[in-house]
């Protein structure tokens, strides 16, 4: 089966050369390499070739689609979200808007413990067709590539309850799917006054069970003042190392809590959220290999302080967005929403933002070699616009979906 689509204004984020890049860093970030007047072949689920309208071959083809006036550009490659989950929180909402903070309503025993109470009485069928819904919503909204955690179980069977839900949205659905274990989000009350013993049944208990059904593939630890302690954090990560898990962590939303650098030091895969950055955290980022992965649309529904992207990206870093999608601090998957957050209140530009959703996004999921870039034989996950001229109108027009079509494994969903 082969689909063209011709006539494209701006075929967005190519890559010509075989040598594929695997991640954007620093200055390169503000380069999107863009064809005008383009077209591409999809043949079954891979892209197969693409190039100028005035040198089209003479390709044979099943489908034809007209692109004219319209982006084509990679599905975003969402690496941070919590998309399982049982039911909403906007109580908690209206609370913090009367002035409680996130961390009070944590501590009152509302947050994530609030979330695992609904997801511990809900059905996996149930939680399945939730989560699927949302899901579908995203994709609307142009994701092709996601990762979900487990995180609002906290106990070992409704872990694997979330971890099993999100095996079957990977199996079930045409997105490529990364599953996170979080166990380590949040002490169960029962834990309360032996944070020791909760460690110690994630690690004995629940990493046994999880790596023998290979329901996972990082591990995450919510590495903060309050929650778990950078002592914790090494003891979950190396734990989870000894099953394959390599670690992708919540490190420094709250405070200056020593999660980069805990995160850096066990060659994380990221570290996402990063509100509090400073020098230090600069210099051990340089020092390894781990993205900085920013979720400024948290930052912006809890009120807090945003991420500082130009330090980091100025320091020749990476930088990858990412939504967060959850029930407490940011109820929304919305992506072109994320990347109008990240140019207006993070100052990055449009080409920043849209290299930080598709080739870094990718790669904070190991999604590179496959995603993330319009390559010859990547997967054909592609995005097509609605009428626009160039990429800036999308954070631009900022509350409007851009997406009008999308094509996920080469195939019009
Ligand atoms: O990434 N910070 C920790 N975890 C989630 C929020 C979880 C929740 O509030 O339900 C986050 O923001
Ligand atoms: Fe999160």
């Amino acid at each position: 089966m082969r689909t063209l689509i011709k006539h494209i204004q701006l075929l967005c984020q190519i890559e010509e050369t075989t040598t594929q890049k695997n991640i954007v860093v620093g200055k390169n970030m503000s380069k999107v390499p863009s064809l005008s007047d383009s077209w591409i072949l999809i043949e079954d689920e891979l892209i197969h070739s693409f190039g100028k309208m005035s040198e089209i071959n003479d390709n044979q083809y099943d489908t034809e689609i007209n692109g004219s006036g319209r982006l084509v550009l990679p599905a975003w490659c969402d690496s941070h979200t919590h998309l399982v989950f049982a039911a909403p929180r906007e109580q908690e909402f209206e609370d913090r808007i009367k002035g409680l903070s996130y961390e009070e309503i944590a501590h009152r025993g509302g947050g994530i413990l609030n979330s695992a109470q609904k997801l511990n009485m809900m059905d996996e069928t149930e939680l399945y067709n939730q989560s699927l819904q949302r899901l579908h919503e995203v994709i609307a909204q142009g994701t092709g590539a996601i990762e979900i955690k487990s995180g609002y179980g906290l106990n070992l069977e409704a872990e694997l309850k979330m971890l099993r839900v999100i095996r079957k949205l990977k199996e079930q659905t045409p997105v490529a799917i990364k599953a996170s274990f979080l166990a380590a989000h949040a002490y169960p009350l029962e834990y309360k006054n032996n944070k020791k013993a909760y460690v110690k049944l994630i690690i004995d208990q629940m990493l046994p069970k999880v790596a023998e059904e290979q329901l996972a593939d990082y591990m995450d630890v919510f590495c903060e003042d309050g929650f778990f302690s950078v002592q914790d954090t090494e003891q979950l990560l190396e734990a989870a190392y000894k099953y394959g898990l390599k670690p992708k962590i919540h490190a420094n939303q709250l405070h200056y809590s020593g999660g980069v650098q805990v995160g850096v030091k066990h060659n994380a895969i990221s570290v996402d959220h990063l509100e509090c950055v400073g020098d230090a955290e600069i210099e051990s980022l340089l020092s390894g290999n781990t993205i900085p992965t920013l979720l400024p649309a948290a930052a912006f529904f809890l009120g807090i302080q945003y991420q500082p992207a130009r330090k980091i990206i100025d320091a020749g870093l990476p930088v990858c967005l990412a939504s967060d999608y959850n029930p407490g601090s940011c109820p929304s998957g919305n992506i072109p929403l994320l990347l109008s957050i990240a140019c207006t209140q993070l100052k990055m530009t449009p080409e920043e933002v849209i290299n930080a959703v598709t080739i870094n996004g990718a790669a904070a999921m190991e999604l590179q070699k496959t995603h993330g870039t319009i390559a010859i034989g990547k997967k054909a996950n592609l995005i097509i616009t609605r009428p626009m001229n160039n990429l800036a109108y999308i954070p631009y027009n900022f509350g409007n979906n851009p997406v009008e079509r999308m094509m996920l494994n080469g195939k019009m969903v």
